[in-house]
Parts: structure tokens; C-alpha cells; sequence
């Protein structure tokens, strides 16, 4: 039984053949698509707050000839205390998949080992796996290989986001900065662990220096509301924006997962002179995604 759970451990052959097959569906989208999840139910479970992902899963799933149902978490009886252990077993013998945006790792982990269908993290404190996928196909699309690549990620290192990309940078070889200031920056252990060629700083000049891609995500991710005061204070000068990518290859891209905060993570100048790229990235999502639950279900 196959999932997407996380890049940590995901071996690089496997993200490349996502990656690979990702052009050829968005190229036959519309256009006598293939019907991997033809006379399936997929389940979306969602405990937190979603605009891309929920929509491009669920239009992605539509359009590999499935059937999708949305449940919020709350409306679950998983809201009153159930365990998801219980929701796994039951869900498992009802539905063919489940895509999954949570607050725990452990959760989906468990969910994965008991329903015995496939799912996908669609989210989750420790990683954001579709996302990164995506971002590494976009970066592609318009560049050509990551592998020997730079890329530069600016703001909030530690969160989902950015760890992700730690795990990517092993696999698929390309270099890996992290500006942040050090107490948002991942731990010695998730280095350790993930190998490859990662520096962290907290020097933005270094990071960013003739970078290929520089990256940023929220300073206030879900579930950190407590803290959207001490953070907009401590990441402060870490934006990204015009004094920034000047020291970047003057062709760099500049990429944002969203929601943006315009003034915060990024000025308003410098996300409005790459939205293109960066709304590409959005629409990338439910390629990427449609490849991945492609590569799930053979
Ligand atoms: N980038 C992303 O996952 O967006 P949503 O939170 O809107 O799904
Ligand atoms: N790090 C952000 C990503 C949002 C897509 C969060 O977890 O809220």
C-alpha cells in the first residue's frame, strides 16, 4: 500500500517519477485523461483552514474520474473524541483514499497504518509534502533541473513548509539555504537526519547570494495564532523584497506557497512583479496532485 505522508525518507527516484509524469497530465488535461480512480471514493479530511489544497484535490480527483466527499473535522464525530483510529477503520472500509490536513504527523501516520487505503498528507505541522512536489515542478517548468540548483528560503524555517524542502534537498540534490533568525530554523537532529547540502543563517545576504529561487511562506502558520505578535516582531527582517533579490541570479524566481501577507513575508512590489510565477505555482497544485494520486493508485 502506497501513501504520500512525507518527504522525509521518501527516496528521490520516487519524486521524480511524480515530477515526470506531472507534465504529461497537465499537457492532456481536458483531453482524454487517463482514469486511474475510475468507480472510487476519495475522503478529504480537513481539521484546518484550506483554499488551494481542498480545491485542487477535490477538482483533481473529479477529473481522474472519482468521487470526492469533504468532511470537515468538527462535524466528524473524530470532533466529539473519537479516535482516529476508529475513523481509520471505519473510512477504510467505505472509501478507496483519503487526503488529510491535520495538526499531528502521528495522526495521519496512524490513520495511513489503519485504514489500509491510500492517503496523502495535505498537510500537517511537520510537512507539507504536495506542496514542495509542486514547487519543484514549477521551478522546473520554467528552469530546467533542480539538481545543482540554489534555493533560498527566507522567513519562518522551522514550520511545515520549509521542511519539507529540507527533505527534497537531499533527494534531489540541489542546495539548500535557510535565512532565519535561529530560533526559526530546523533543528541539528531534522539536518542531521535529512543529509544533503543545507546551510542555515541568519544572514540574509549570504542565503540569498546569486540564489536560482528564493522561497517564502507565512511568518504565522496554523495553529501559531498565540504567537503572531513575538513572530511579526522576531521575523521582521525577513522579507523578501527588492533589496533582497538584488542579491539573487537576476533571474531567480520568486515563489510563495500562499495565503501571502503582503508587508509581512513579502512587499507588495516584489509578489505582484512575480505573480505570474507564483500563481503558475498555485495552479501546479492539482497537476502535481493528479500525478500523485496516479502514481498511488498503480
Ligand atoms: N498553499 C496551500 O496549501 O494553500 P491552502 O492553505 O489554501 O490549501
Ligand atoms: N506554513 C503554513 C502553510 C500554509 C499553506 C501553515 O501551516 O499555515
Amino acid at each position: 500500500m502506497k501513501h504520500l505522508l512525507k518527504l522525509e525518507g521518501m527516496p528521490g527516484e520516487s519524486m521524480r517519477e511524480i515530477l515526470d509524469s506531472t507534465s504529461a497530465i497537465k499537457a492532456r488535461r481536458g483531453a482524454g485523461e487517463a482514469k486511474p480512480l475510475d468507480a472510487q471514493t476519495w475522503a478529504m479530511i480537513f481539521t484546518k483552514s484550506s483554499t488551494r489544497t481542498r480545491v485542487s484535490f477535490e477538482v483533481g480527483i473529479r477529473e481522474l474520474v472519482g468521487s470526492v466527499m469533504f468532511l470537515n473535522a468538527n462535524d466528524m464525530q473524530l470532533g466529539r473524541g473519537e479516535p482516529i483510529r476508529d475513523t481509520a477503520r471505519v473510512l477504510g472500509r467505505m472509501v478507496h483514499g483519503a487526503v488529510i490536513r491535520t495538526y499531528a504527523q502521528a495522526d495521519i501516520e496512524e490513520f495511513a497504518a489503519l485504514s489500509n487505503i491510500p492517503t496523502i498528507n495535505a498537510l500537517t505541522d511537520d510537512e507539507h509534502p504536495c506542496q514542495i512536489l509542486t514547487d519543484i515542478f514549477t521551478f522546473e517548468e520554467a528552469r530546467g533541473p533542480i539538481n545543482g540548483r540554489v534555493v533560498t528560503y527566507v522567513g519562518d524555517g522551522a514550520c511545515n513548509v520549509p521542511l519539507s524542502w529540507v527533505y527534497a534537498a537531499a533527494a534531489l540534490d540541489f542546495e539548500l539555504r535557510i535565512a532565519a533568525p535561529a530560533e526559526f530554523q530546523p533543528s541539528a537532529e531534522t539536518l542531521a537526519k535529512a543529509g544533503g547540502n543545507i546551510t542555515c543563517t541568519e544572514d540574509i545576504q549570504t542565503a540569498v547570494d546569486q540564489a536560482d529561487m528564493v522561497y517564502t511562506d507565512v511568518w504565522v502558520s496554523m495553529g501559531m495564532e498565540a504567537e503572531t505578535e513575538a513572530r511579526l516582531a522576531k521575523l521582521a527582517g525577513y522579507q523578501i523584497n527588492a533589496k533582497v533579490m538584488r542579491f539573487a541570479k537576476p533571474d531567480a524566481l520568486v515563489m510563495h506557497c500562499l495565503p501571502a501577507y503582503r508587508g509581512k513575508e513579502i512587499d507588495e512590489e516584489t509578489f505582484e512583479a512575480h505573480s505570474n510565477n507564483i500563481f503558475n505555482q498555485a495552479e501546479n497544485r492539482l497537476h502535481t496532485q493528479k500525478a500523485i494520486m496516479t502514481w498511488l493508485a498503480v
